[in-house]
């Protein structure tokens, strides 16, 4: 329990001008609306406890998704690239989750014609290498964007990370269609 304890102090508030000589330049006096000034009493005390805030409950932990991007074309020291991050589960769309950790998403047209985000372009295509059971099912907007594509592929802007209760870990490779 925190408390906090006067002993000999007692708090009174007034209202108060600002002596002359801390007068504002148009010689004005500046008011406090209200200021707490502390007066002496002998042998006066009391205390103030703090013991209901300590008694909050500790907010739930939220699941989390890992994931793990990893580029399409390998490194000079022949391994590819790999990227991390993670997800609260169920509140997030992977191209959002990509976006903030400023993972690439877009080939080169896609960067500068995608949609935002609307389901409308097509050009956020990922592949799920590994936990796709942790996303949720493919919408009817990639059913016609990759009808012709692998099942495993995926519009970024379409696939919510986590269903909130899930977590795990979701591998996805980046720009499957520059894949060497
Ligand atoms: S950003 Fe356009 S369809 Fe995903």
């Amino acid at each position: 329990m925190t408390s906090l304890r006067f002993t000999g102090t007692a708090i009174s508030s007034s209202q108060r001008e600002i002596p002359s000589t801390n007068r504002g330049g148009c010689g004005k006096p500046i008011k406090l609306a209200q200021m707490w000034t502390l007066r002496a009493f002998a042998g006066s005390s009391f205390s103030i406890s703090a013991s209901s805030a300590d008694a909050l409950p500790a907010a739930p932990v939220k699941p989390v998704i890992d994931l793990e991007f990893i580029g399409p074309k390998p490194g000079q020291d022949g391994s590819f690239p790999v990227d991390k991050a993670e997800a609260i589960s169920g509140e997030k769309l992977l191209r959002n989750v990509m976006l903030d950790n400023k993972i690439e998403l877009y080939a080169a047209y896609g960067k500068v014609m995608n949609c935002g985000g609307g389901g409308s372009c097509g050009t956020c295509i990922v592949e799920i290498l590994d936990g796709k059971d942790l996303l949720n099912e493919r919408t009817n907007t990639e059913l016609r964007y990759l009808k012709k594509k692998p099942e495993s592929w995926r519009l970024a802007c379409q696939t919510i990370v986590g269903d909130k209760l899930n977590s795990g870990k979701v591998v996805v490779q980046r720009l499957p269609q520059w894949k060497k």
